[in-house]
């Protein structure tokens, strides 16, 4: 008898980011980043004291390693994020907004004042993420990202409140 086969939901856990996990950071950055960071630059980020971060992985998969992940940095009483990515197998199912969502927990809780953030103008889903989040424009640099094809966009800055 063939039975009819309904896919799994898949279940996510958002977990503070350690050192392991810097040997499978790249596959998911260079899956959109123009220059994605080596498994050495993520390491020598995940040592610094002033940098945490968070990744989510699959219950019952953790071995396949992070399907996304968020670094941000800590400075007085201001955080920026350094970088946010979700393997494209993984998106618009909630993932990006649960890191960032875990990184806002995290200031909060540290009395944090701003979280500030650099965007492409022309990332369109990134965009949309940070503004339901709550962050506003409070700036632009011209010409700040080199795309593949040699042409320049802006970065549109963006800032978060959390007091
Ligand atoms: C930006 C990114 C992290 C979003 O991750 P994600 O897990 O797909 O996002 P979520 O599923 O949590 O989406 C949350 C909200 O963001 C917005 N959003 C996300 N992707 C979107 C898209 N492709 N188009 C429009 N809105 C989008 C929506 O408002 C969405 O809510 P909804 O699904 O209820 O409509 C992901 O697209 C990514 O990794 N992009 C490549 C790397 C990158 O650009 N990083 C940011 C650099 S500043």
């Amino acid at each position: 008898m063939k039975l009819p086969f309904f896919a799994a939901k898949r279940d996510f856990v958002v977990e503070t980011i350690d050192i392991d996990d810097a040997a499978s950071l790249p596959r998911i950055h260079e899956e959109d980043f123009v220059r994605p960071w080596s498994e050495d630059e993520f390491a020598d980020l995940l040592v610094q004291p002033n940098v945490f971060g968070f990744a989510a992985r699959e219950v019952g998969n953790r071995r396949a390693g992070p399907l996304g992940f968020v670094l941000a940095r800590q400075a007085a009483d201001e955080a920026e994020i350094l970088t946010i990515a979700v393997a494209r197998s993984a998106r618009r199912m909630g993932l990006g907004r649960s890191l960032m969502d875990a990184v806002l927990r995290a200031l909060h809780a540290e009395r944090t004042a701003s979280l500030f953030l650099e965007v492409d103008e022309t990332n369109a889903p990134a965009i949309a993420l940070y503004r339901r989040l709550g962050f506003i424009r409070v700036g632009k640099r011209p010409d700040y990202y080199r795309q593949p094809g040699g042409e320049r966009t802006g970065a549109i800055v963006m800032r978060r409140d959390l007091v």
